[in-house]
């Protein structure tokens, strides 16, 4: 299970909650996400402890700001040691630009995506912002323009998966959350597929959280998810 391609969601209040459920698991089992919630909360340092002990950790803040402010925070974002960052596509081709110039010029060079449109998001919600090309179709452009700004890759849903591995090709980095295995609930995702499904289709990155750190056995749940990835 050596570089695992599960991430889990650090998505706890603090850091003591964070941190007794890491030491449950290892390395090899999953990397880690830590997202706005835990970073509010805890801050870099907790990031930074866990690089040390040996995990890639995804920092999931999804940088969405004029392109000064974006590089600025991605070169600290990189100074972290972390394995991955993320930038919201929405922020345009000038943003990402700006990102991906920030980390080409630090000394560690964390992966780099852009968030396409989120996992919880359905055509009515775009709908109401005004983006009425629907749903596939703005995934899309978006992933284009973070395509044309050399980012590493980007986050999106399962269900779009394979239709960007087949336009952007093998290199192209792909993450999705909205994963549920098919008894889970799928809370407030709507855009979800099954581990095994997202990984045929062409996910290199699977980021699950509810379905492993609400259960009793978050272990036995990754090991599960693990075999079921596997026999695919
Ligand atoms: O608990 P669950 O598996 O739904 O967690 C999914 C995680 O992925 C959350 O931390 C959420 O912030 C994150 N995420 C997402 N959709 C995106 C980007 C990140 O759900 N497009």
């Amino acid at each position: 299970m050596a570089g695992s391609c599960v991430i889990v969601a650090l998505d706890f209040p603090d850091a003591d909650t964070a941190r007794a459920f890491v030491k449950r698991v290892n390395p090899s089992l999953c990397r880690l996400k830590v997202g706005m919630e835990l970073f509010t909360s805890a801050g870099p340092d907790l990031v930074s402890q866990l690089v040390s002990s040996g995990f890639d950790v995804f920092l999931d803040l999804k940088y969405h700001d004029i392109p000064t402010t974006v590089a600025r925070a991605c070169t600290q974002a990189a100074g972290l040691g972390v394995w991955m960052i993320n930038v919201h596509t929405l922020g345009g081709g000038h943003m990402l630009a700006a990102a991906r110039e920030a980390i080409d010029h630090s000394t560690h060079r964390p992966l780099l995506v852009g968030v396409t449109l989120l996992t919880s998001h359905g055509d009515d919600d775009l709908a109401e912002i005004g983006l009425e090309r629907g749903l596939e179709k703005q995934v899309e452009r978006l992933a284009g323009i973070a395509r044309e700004a050399h980012l590493d890759g980007v986050v999106c849903s399962p269900q779009e998966a394979s239709r960007l591995r087949q336009r952007f090709g093998k290199k192209f980095v792909l993450v999705t959350p909205g994963v549920r295995q098919s008894a889970d609930v799928r809370d407030d995702q709507r855009r979800t597929l099954t581990p095994a499904e997202a990984v045929a289709d062409g996910a290199d990155y699977l980021v699950i959280g509810r379905p492993v750190t609400r259960a009793p056995d978050p272990v036995a749940v990754l090991y599960t998810i693990h075999r079921e990835i596997q026999s695919i």
